[in-house]
Parts: structure tokens; C-alpha cells; sequence
């Protein structure tokens, strides 16, 4: 698929950078042990004048390497992480994708996929929020309509929504409203409990998140719907025009549509074109450039369809 091919090509320019010194590196030294060894003398000695040049500029190299190995030593990326600025952070990586294949590569130690207080926590239904009951440092409501009494969200997730719900409403596509954001550990439980009863456990988990596993309990999600005079519901999101500007468009705001069709045995839920992650702006276009359809295989995580027990 298209993910695995940019991953891929990602890692050319580093393999080339390497591979190019070194090469010319052995070059050289084969051309030393030639001469020395006497084996086509009749060369002229001016042939491997080249050599110590080369030779000379490989720990330059070395040390470039070993910057680009360990990002953690960047004083940008240990500033930024000291100041929680997540998207600096990804920025001083050198970009999403830079970012997405550190961490990928496990040479990014200084980065946790299981912190929920950073932008790129990966919840799903084997990786529950640590602590269980964790709750952001601060959520607020964006300026959209509202359909719930649940609609705060983190500060950052909410100026890049109401962002992209300007830009949409700009854009022709109508306008959404907000049905449900952050929900904490207790609220989970009383809504994942409701479809239980409604459902069952089999229908619940296909579309309800246990509590302690939710993006909502992270404060980075938010389903939204679309409104006109009034706002429609979240089983009536997908086919809207609102729904086909998202598709297009939400990664340049850092949202994902996080649970795709297709993708229910990556994530284990149903389709829900309507739930939006957050996951920073630098993120987001690293996922969309590199035609990634789940949360788990951009951070070469394995499936989740199922809880452990
Ligand atoms: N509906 C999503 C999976 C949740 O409950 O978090
Ligand atoms: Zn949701």
C-alpha cells in the first residue's frame, strides 16, 4: 500500500547519506592497500590523491549521523518537550514524517506513545489511557453550535476546529456543530454502559470504547455533525458535504478521521466518519502525505480489534 511505499522512500536520503561516505570511504582505503601491496604499479601514484580527502571528511559525517540517530539530544526538541509544546516539538524532529519515523525506528526515547497529556497518545483497545482515569490539565467549548453538554475539548483542539469549521463554511461545504468532545472516565463508563444495555457487550464494543479507553477521555477527539438550521446526527454525518470536505481537508487543521471503513481490524470499531483526532498540524500532514488510513500503522503499532480480556 501507499504507507508502506512512503515509508520507505523516507528512509533513501538517511541510507544514501551513509551509504555514499562509506562507499567512497572503502574506495579510498582500497585504493591505499592497492599501492601499498604494489598490485598495479604501474599506476601513477597521482590516482589515489583523492583518498585522505575523503577520508578526512568521514567524521563530519559521523557526527551527523549521530545527531539524526538520537533527536532527543537536539536542545530543540528537549526545550520544547520541557515547555509542552507539541507541535515545536514535532517541528524540531524536522517535521511529521521525521518525527513519525524516529519514533518508528525506536530512536526516539524522550517520546511516549502512551502519554496522554501529548498529541500523539495512541488509545485504542489495547493501549488504555495510563493513568486509567487521566483527565487533561484544561478543556474548553469551541465557538460551535453545540448539540450535547459535552462538547469541551483541549484548547489547542479547540482553536484548530474552529479553524477548520471557518474554512469549511468558507469553503461552501455548510456548517458542523459539535456533539460530543471530552468525556471523563465516569462518563465514559455511564455511555458505554447505555449501549451495553441497549446492545449488548458485542454491539457495544464495536462502537463505544470501554472506559479508560476512549480518545474522548483524552480530550483530543470530537464528533462532530452537520447543521443547517438545525444539527443532524452522527449516523447521518457520512454522506453530508461537510463529511466530503472533512475527508479532504481536516489534516491541514491536524485532525484524522481516526476510524476509517476498511479499517475495523486495525481499530476495532465500526466506520465513524463523524470522530476526529487530533493529533497537531505537523502530524496530520505526515499521515495524509504518506496515505495512512489508521493511527496504528503510522506508529507501526500492532492491530487492535479486541481488549486483551
Ligand atoms: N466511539 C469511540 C470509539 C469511543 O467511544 O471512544
Ligand atoms: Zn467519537
Amino acid at each position: 500500500m501507499s504507507a508502506t511505499h512512503s515509508r520507505h522512500a523516507s528512509r533513501a536520503p538517511l541510507a544514501v547519506r551513509v551509504a555514499v561516505p562509506i562507499g567512497v570511504l572503502f574506495t579510498a582505503i582500497a585504493s591505499l592497500v592497492t599501492l601499498a601491496g604494489g598490485g598495479g604499479s604501474d599506476a601513477p601514484a597521482a590516482a589515489v590523491l583523492p583518498a585522505p580527502a575523503a577520508v578526512m571528511a568521514l567524521p563530519d559525517v559521523k557526527l551527523a549521523e549521530a545527531h539524526a540517530a538520537n533527536p532527543c539530544a537536539d536542545a530543540a526538541v528537549t526545550s520544547a518537550l520541557a515547555a509542552h509544546d507539541d507541535a515545536a516539538a514535532v517541528r524540531a524532529f524536522g517535521g511529521g514524517e521525521q518525527f513519525r519515523s524516529a519514533v518508528t525506528a525506536g530512536n526516539a526515547p524522550c517520546i511516549s506513545l502512551s502519554d496522554p497529556a501529548h498529541d500523539w497518545v495512541v488509545v485504542n483497545k489495547l493501549r488504555p489511557l495510563a493513568p486509567v482515569d487521566f483527565a487533561p490539565a484544561s478543556v474548553r467549548a469551541s465557538s460551535l453550535r453545540a448539540t450535547s453538554g459535552s462538547v469541551s475539548m483541549r484548547p489547542e483542539v479547540a482553536d484548530a476546529l474552529d479553524r477548520m469549521s471557518a474554512d469549511l463554511t468558507a469553503g461552501g461545504a455548510g456548517t458542523i456543530g459539535v456533539n460530543n468532545a471530552y468525556r471523563s472516565y465516569g462518563l465514559q463508563q455511564v455511555t458505554y454502559s447505555r449501549f451495553v444495555r441497549s446492545e449488548g457487550v458485542a454491539g457495544a464494543d464495536a462502537g463505544s470504547a470501554r472506559p479508560g479507553h476512549s480518545e474522548h477521555q483524552s480530550g483530543l477527539a470530537v464528533d462532530v455533525v452537520a447543521c443547517s438550521d438545525g444539527c443532524g446526527s452522527l449516523g447521518a454525518f457520512g454522506s453530508t458535504a461537510q463529511s466530503n470536505w472533512i475527508v479532504q481537508h481536516a489534516w491541514e487543521y491536524g485532525f484524522i478521521v481516526r476510524y476509517e471503513k476498511g479499517a475495523t481490524p486495525t481499530t476495532g470499531y465500526m466506520p465513524e466518519p463523524w470522530h476526529l483526532r487530533f493529533i497537531g498540524v505537523e502530524l496530520a500532514k505526515a499521515y495524509h502525505d504518506g496515505g495512512f488510513h489508521t493511527l496504528e500503522e503510522f506508529f507501526g503499532l500492532p492491530p487492535a480489534p479486541d481488549y486483551a480480556h
